[in-house]
């Protein structure tokens, strides 16, 4: 699927649920947000069927994220269903960790066979701050996910957004789980959305200043690995990768390959967009699959060529099709998914 700068977006990050069992600081607030109805949520047939439609235009790889995906009942058959659409190269997943042992334990050997990779979200190996972030004291559940995951065989990625006054101390010893069993450890800067915006991120180039000081010269990777914008770098002693996703300090919307379907069935081409088809309203109004097919063309042919986080809140060019619903973006990240 090529979009209007010939992009080709053969990406789908798939949120499951809105919900989560955690509230980190900068994706929630520390009260809770009301939770879309179990109506407005996309039920797995309708997931399914908009999954294959996608990938019949050219999406190859899903990525299921939340919320928190693995607390959507019914998942681990949602995911064998849609491992059987025949276009679909891979699919991963993003997780906080804290269910996941559960999960891997049901699933027993078939896991590395349904899932090709794992992200977990991991600020900080120290406990205290970890429940600080999350505002849950549950370090070793999600430790417990990582090392279960890493023992069924399946890969591993930490991502860790790092805050000013909160994990900054921690940031040295994360990127030590990167020694071994960990294939990359990811720093991702903190986008302002939602209750973010009252947080101050860290920039890259310091964290990396920081690296260096503590593990020696950080060497560039330009291997492929993964979806997504993450720059690698290798560690000398370091089995796995560090990677950075420098969403503010670099634009990096020109490689963009990704689109997005929210839990209530609206698809997005762009993050920072407030703009969105509701695919869920024209599923339920009876449209075909061809009608389906050509409000997502047409999305994609919108896609904006860069957000600007900075600045201005619109993204540049964000015209977007004629029939779309304004989102109620830009929120946390638990409604979109990362
Ligand atoms: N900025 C950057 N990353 C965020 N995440 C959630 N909210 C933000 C934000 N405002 C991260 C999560 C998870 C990934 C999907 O996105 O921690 O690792
Ligand atoms: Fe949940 Fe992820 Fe948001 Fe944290 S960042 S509250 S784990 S959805």
């Amino acid at each position: 699927m090529l979009d209007a700068t010939g992009r080709n977006l053969d990406y789908l990050r798939l949120s499951l649920t809105d919900r989560c069992n955690l509230r980190c600081v900068y994706c929630m607030p520390k009260e809770g947000v009301a939770w879309k109805s179990h109506d407005d949520i996309l039920r797995f047939e309708e997931s399914l069927r908009l999954c294959r439609l996608l990938c019949e235009l050219g999406i190859r790889r899903i990525k299921l994220t939340g919320g928190e995906p693995l607390i959507r009942r019914g998942v681990d058959n949602f995911i064998r269903q849609l491992r059987k659409i025949p276009e679909l190269e891979q699919v991963t997943l993003t997780t906080n960790g804290h269910v996941l042992g559960d999960f891997l334990d049901r699933l027993g050997q078939e896991a590395v066979t349904l899932i090709d990779g794992i992200n977990i979200s991991l600020n900080t190996t120290d406990p205290a701050t970890y429940a600080a972030m999350a505002r849950f004291d549950g370090l070793n559940l999600a430790m417990n996910g990582m090392r279960r995951a890493i023992e069924a065989g399946i890969s591993v990625k930490l991502n860790c957004v790092p805050v000013r006054g909160l994990n900054e101390g921690d940031l040295v010893n994360l990127a030590l789980e990167a020694k071994s069993a960990v294939k990359a450890v990811r720093f991702i800067e903190l986008m302002p959305m939602g209750v973010a915006a009252g947080l101050k991120g860290i920039p890259m180039a310091e964290i990396i200043a920081l690296f260096e000081k503590n593990f020696g010269p950080l060497i560039r990777d330009d291997a492929p690995m993964g979806n997504g914008p993450a720059v690698y770098y290798r560690v000398s002693g370091f089995k796995g990768k560090i990677g950075f996703i420098s969403s503010m300090s670099e634009i990096f919307c020109a490689g963009c390959n990704r689109l997005r379907l929210s839990s209530d069935g609206y698809l997005k081409a762009c993050l920072a967009s407030d703009k969105g088809s509701d695919l869920k309203a024209l599923l339920r109004s009876g449209a075909s699959d061809e009608a389906l097919k050509e409000v997502m063309l047409r999305l994609v042919a919108s896609k904006p060529k860069a957000h600007s986080f900075v600045g201005s809140s619109k993204p540049e060019d964000d015209k977007g099709p004629s029939e779309e619903r304004t989102y109620q973006g830009p929120e946390g990240m638990y409604r979109i998914g990362g």
